[in-house]
């Protein structure tokens, strides 16, 4: 695959795939703007070994750092015996809640503006132990060797308690959260059970899903040292950490350490994969406070292990459908409930309604989550919360009722269209499902389905076809903010933002280079760095439009600022900045191509080497004013084998509508490992639970299972590309969409081949023999 950023005659063939009729990037003929398949601004750095992780830096006299976890779920730490630790090799501190620095409790995310957290018990303060993994003691050497030795000679005797480690127990005392994601725990919409119990058609199942870790390619990771930057300025936290919340890590931290928000300054320009996990956890807090205990720099890096002792992950679910229709496949009653388990410390019911909100009209809705408390590490955010697991259980009740009705999967869909948002009575600002879904049956062949299970065979292989709505809704949180500093060279755009491998910093050259009217060559985006301007979370598939919105509102303050420093000579004198459009590397008028000016001769003219502005991007009132979402369809072929009962995927179609799709290389890249990590969660991912002891049993890549190569099968993609006329650019984020649908795509498939529904994931081969 040819890496330059010439889209011109570049064949990139299999890349992506166009729906008729939509113009065609490479077309345009030398020109890389919006849409055109730039190839990654920071590839070659990473390919080639230049780019530098957290993990990565060096600063003199650093040490490393290793953490011991403990062995009980609940109860208090009688005695930690550190002496024989402390005097192994190398050697410098082993720190434990005897001697831990005083630290304030972290806050959390969700619940407090500062929060980065994902739990609020104290950091080893006290002799509690919440869950069986908790950081009970560091231990810093002068090599990563010596330390992870150190800690494992060191000795901890606990006073167990009763711990709540089984699910099915928990779920006995289950309780109302206080809220899901700040909205209520429960919506109604008429009388969804007494419309259920009178209807035709009835499907009502119970769906459960595991727990799920995180295991993004790079461990979690940080380097650190308390460093005096400039005389008399005090100590600054200077940290290299692995993050998609800088800002915000900075915001928890001075809260933590009870220092100035200015002390501290986290960078991370490349990040190996965040998917809800890369926030603030207890490994950086600790480091932080052992660098500070020791006088010391450090190096913390979580080893596989340790990520699925300290990071939380998803929560599982009980999910019931209820699912009542006429004659006709329209809904009457729809009803969607169950329990999470959580923790009495953080803030994330997994939230499980989110896609049933938004996707088909009822007359009679009821969405409800309860939580069941546990002795266990934080639940967390992980790509798609809620939606992930939302589909699965709607999207597979949804294929068990067109079965009953005898009717094509996508005809019941389609059935159920709303008009307006059934929970929230908003329009959409846009909503294209429809023909997603209908462009996607096409390409995929879902002709050839055969209704009834079981019709397909290939020797020992039974072949089926699913399908499942995929969405993800759009978001724009405050705070982001931009700054622009032009030179008569080109343009650098600065905003606290974050590439975690997803092509944020090349589709935002991109996007500031259009914006702005420069070649791509002559604008570089700044970001992950916390003392950037503007605070922007990489999460909830927002930062695209945050970013966006912020680089509109900067360049719009830019144009201001270069017409006031035009003078009367100027072509563009007397031009209003609504007049005005950025083109050619200049300021030119809109509609007349003779008054134009460029940016060297505005500069030169007034005089100035370099002109900066700062703004911030308006509040996001769209959401206000629409219910804003992406869509997609997922298409699936499985084969299952009647002999061992394993399943192979064979095939897999995403077709989505996102708005404008502003980079369709990367984009490609998005939908599709989206999609891959959905396979995982289809056919594989499960975090097993010790029932003894609630320790995680598998917390390695060799028993925690994730798709590898030969997993993954041909995996197309196609958009709509219409753009949402409510965003900035037109454009939705698309960085968890490619996760929904994916399992119930795949569970219906199953069906379909063999006729076993697996209704609790993930569909290992000992649920279809
Ligand atoms: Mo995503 S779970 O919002 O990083």
């Amino acid at each position: 695959r040819s890496g330059d950023n010439q889209p011109a005659g570049v064949a990139l063939a299999g890349d992506y795939w166009r729906p008729e009729g939509r113009p065609d990037p490479l077309s345009e003929k030398g020109r890389i703007g919006i849409g055109a398949p730039l190839s990654r601004v920071d590839g070659a750095e990473k390919v080639t070994g230049g780019a530098r992780f957290a993990g990565e830096f060096i600063f003199d006299g650093m040490v490393y750092a290793a953490l011991v976890y403990s062995a009980i779920a609940n109860g208090r730490i009688l005695a930690i015996d550190r002496r024989e630790a402390e005097a192994m090799d190398g050697v410098v501190l082993v720190m434990t809640h005897e001697n831990a620095p005083r630290l304030n409790t972290p806050p959390v995310f969700l619940r407090s503006p500062n929060g980065a957290a994902g739990d609020d018990h104290p950091i080893m303060q006290t002799d509690r132990v919440h869950w069986n993994g908790q950081p009970v003691a560091l231990v810093l050497a002068e090599t990563q060797e010596q330390a992870d030795a150190a800690a494992e000679s060191i000795r901890v005797d606990y006073a167990a308690e009763p711990a709540m480690i089984d699910f099915e127990l928990a779920k006995a005392q289950a309780r109302q959260p206080d809220n899901v994601l700040g909205g209520p725990a429960e919506i109604t919409v008429g009388d969804a059970d007494a419309a259920f119990e009178a209807a035709v058609h009835r499907i009502d199942a119970t769906y459960t899903t595991p727990r799920h870790n995180h295991n993004a390619i790079e461990p979690h990771a940080l380097t650190l040292a308390w460093v005096n930057e400039s005389e008399g300025e005090g100590e600054t936290l200077r940290i290299h950490d692995a993050s998609q919340c800088v800002d915000l890590a900075v915001a928890s931290l001075a809260e933590v350490f009870g220092i100035d928000a200015a002390q501290i300054h986290i960078t991370s320009p490349f990040v190996g994969g965040g998917f809800g996990g890369k926030t603030l956890w207890q490994h950086q807090i600790l480091a932080a406070a052992a660098a500070k205990l020791a006088d010391r720099p450090v190096r913390l890096a979580l080893s596989r292990k340790g990520v699925y002792r300290v990071v939380g992950g998803r929560a599982c679910t009980e999910q019931r459908m209820a699912l009542g229709a006429d004659e006709n496949g329209r809904l009457q009653a729809l009803i969607h409930s169950g329990v999470a388990a959580m923790t009495r410390h953080n803030n994330l019911p997994e939230p499980f309604f989110q896609a049933t909100k938004c996707l088909y009209a009822a007359d009679h809705i009821r969405l409800s989550i309860d939580v069941a408390d546990m002795h266990m590490l934080a639940n967390t955010f992980m790509r798609a919360p809620g939606e992930s697991v939302s589909t699965f259980a709607l999207e597979s009740a949804l294929d068990e009722l067109a079965d009953q009705l005898s009717m094509d999967p996508l005809e019941l869909r389609a059935r159920n269209e709303p008009e307006r948002d059934p929970t929230s009575g908003l329009a959409f600002s846009s909503r294209h499902l429809l023909e997603a879904a209908r462009s996607g049956a096409e390409r995929f062949g879902w002709s050839e389905r055969s209704a009834t299970p079981g019709r397909r065979r290939e020797g020992e292989w039974q072949i089926g076809l699913g399908c499942a709505t995929a969405t993800y809704p759009y978001m724009r949180m405050p705070g982001a903010a931009a700054r622009i500093t032009l030179t008569p060279d080109g343009a650098t755009v600065g905003i606290a933002a974050h590439e975690m491998g997803m092509g944020t910093a090349t589709v935002q050259t991109q996007v500031a280079a259009a914006r702005l009217g420069l070649p791509v060559e002559k604008v570089a985006f700044h970001y992950g760095d916390s003392r950037l301007t503007g605070s922007v979370l990489a999460g909830g598939s927002q930062q695209t439009a945050a970013i966006g919105g912020a680089v509109i509102a900067a360049q719009r303050a830019l144009v201001a600022e270069l017409l006031a420093l035009v003078g009367q000579d100027s072509p563009l004198s007397g031009l209003a900045p609504d007049e005005i459009e950025c083109r050619n590397e200049g300021l030119g008028a809109i509609g007349d191509g003779s008054r134009f000016e460029s940016y060297r001769q505005i500069l030169a003219r007034a005089g100035r080497s370099e002109l900066s502005v700062e703004a911030d991007a308006a509040g996001s009132e769209e959401l206000a004013n629409w219910s804003m979402h992406s869509f997609g369809t997922i298409f699936c072929e499985a084969g299952v084998n009647g002999v061992t009962g394993e399943v192979r995927i064979r095939r897999l179609l995403g077709s989505f509508d996102c708005g404008r799709i502003l980079n369709p290389k990367t984009a490609t890249s998005q939908f599709r490992g989206g999609m891959i990590m959905g396979l995982g969660l289809a056919l594989m991912e499960e975090t097993l639970f010790d029932p003894r002891s609630g320790r995680v049993m598998n917390p390695s890549l060799a028993d925690y299972h994730v798709p590898v190569q030969m997993d993954v099968p041909e995996i197309e993609v196609m958009w709509t590309d219409i753009p949402d006329p409510h965003t900035p650019m037109g454009a939705h984020g698309i960085g968890e969409i490619g996760i929904t649908g994916v399992g119930a795509a795949v569970a219906n498939a199953v069906y379909n081949a063999c006729g076993k529904r697996v209704r609790d994931l993930p569909i290992t081969l000992d649920k279809l023999l």
